[in-house]
């Protein structure tokens, strides 16, 4: 390990020198492919099938740009050094490879783009077509982190053929909204089926949860078990990569569900159980308490997430919490169990599906690789 390293981070609360806040423009509406409809709310479709491929309207995302840096600004007031990436001007543009043909997506959600571990900053394969080629945002920051000294690894992409979608794959199962209402146990992730097959590796970086050693990986319509296992044999054996499982009906991306707040300390989705014996009775053993936050209340529009981005909150520290500024409940709740809240107006980007650890990505934490279980 290279001390020198601009990047260096283990976990989600040591405390935060330096991060990447998302940067929207340029964001494009996705088609509304079959696969895509796993990650787009039904209400929303009919969106879609109008602006796929085309830009958003503006306003939307004029507004969630100033989101964007409204969290840039609150970051930097609380000592923080905030980098931004590059704007993009061609993600509605078609691109076509041997395999798949499809115009991009573009958004600010960074956190599933890059996965940073120790010094070490990987860029996800991803799994949906029109997020291919979304790590080009990233590589001006990400070289000058390589030219100071971080590794920089891109896991394979893949080809994305027709194998890696399940075409069959039920709209009705769609319909069951990443946890909300009473979800049948017939419904597919409950049951181990999945948008994406295991034809090759695929993983989106916010299905990893980093606890030191130990990191939580879930198996999800964008992250199957072959880019799980691509990720335990990358690292070694100096980390323990564990597959989890909740009762999510639309599993995608792991932050609004299991979210550690310091050591000792994790939220847990009240809609969307843990409900992996082994990694729950390792957080028992390691002395871990498990909180359960209420629901979200902010008025926005959720076109590819639930309200759980109420908790998609990112700790500057082991006290100082940023969340969203209209989640009262989540504020109090925050404040009961003795954590700093720091306000961020940000509900205007939740339209585009992420929330506050979403649109960030932990570039440098001042701490140590350690075992907390
Ligand atoms: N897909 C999850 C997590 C988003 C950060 C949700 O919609 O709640």
């Amino acid at each position: 390990m290279k001390t020198s390293s601009p990047v260096c981070s283990y976990n989600e609360w040591d405390p935060l020198e330096e991060v990447i806040v998302g940067t929207i423009d340029g964001v494009t509406a996705p088609v509304l492919t079959h696969d895509m409809k796993t990650f787009i709310r039904k209400d929303y479709w009919t969106f879609y099938q109008q602006y796929g491929g085309k830009p958003y309207p503006k306003e939307l995302v004029q507004k969630a740009a100033r989101a964007l840096d409204n969290l840039q600004k609150v970051l930097e007031d609380e000592g923080v050094v905030v980098r931004r990436p590059d704007s993009v001007d061609y993600a509605h543009h078609v691109f076509k490879t041997p395999y798949f043909e499809s115009a991009g997506f573009f958004n600010a959600d960074v956190r599933d783009v890059l996965l940073v571990v120790g010094d070490e900053i990987i860029e996800a394969p991803m799994s949906q077509r029109c997020r291919y080629f979304e790590f080009l945002r990233y590589r001006t920051l990400i070289q000058e982190y390589f030219d100071k000294g971080s590794i920089w690894t891109a896991a394979p992409k893949p080809r994305m053929a027709n194998s890696l979608y399940d075409w069959d794959y039920p709209e009705e199962d769609m319909a069951f909204f990443r946890g909300e209402g009473n979800v049948p146990d017939s419904v597919g992730p409950l049951n181990g089926r999945f948008i994406t097959t295991e034809a090759e590796p695929c993983f989106d970086a916010a299905d990893f949860t980093r606890f030191g050693r130990d990191i939580l990986a879930q198996r999800s319509h964008v992250t199957n078990d072959l880019g799980i296992k691509w990720m335990q044999r990358h690292l070694g054996s100096d980390y323990r990569i564990h597959t989890v499982k909740f009762r999510d009906p639309g599993p995608i991306h792991m932050d609004a569900t299991w979210v550690p707040i310091g050591e000792g300390r994790v939220l847990s989705c009240p809609d969307r159980p843990c409900i992996s014996s082994d990694v729950l009775d390792m957080f028992k053993q390691g002395g871990w308490e498990i909180f359960y936050p209420p629901r979200g209340v902010a008025e926005a529009e959720f076109h590819m997430s639930s309200r759980w981005l109420s908790m998609n909150i990112l700790m500057i520290d082991q006290e100082r919490v940023v969340v969203e500024k209209s989640e009262e409940p989540t504020i109090r709740f925050f404040k009961e169990i003795g954590l700093k809240p720091i306000l961020v107006d940000f509900k205007d980007h939740y339209i585009f599906g992420g929330g506050l650890h979403c649109a960030t990505c932990d570039v440098r934490r001042r701490g140590t690789l350690q075992s907390y279980f």
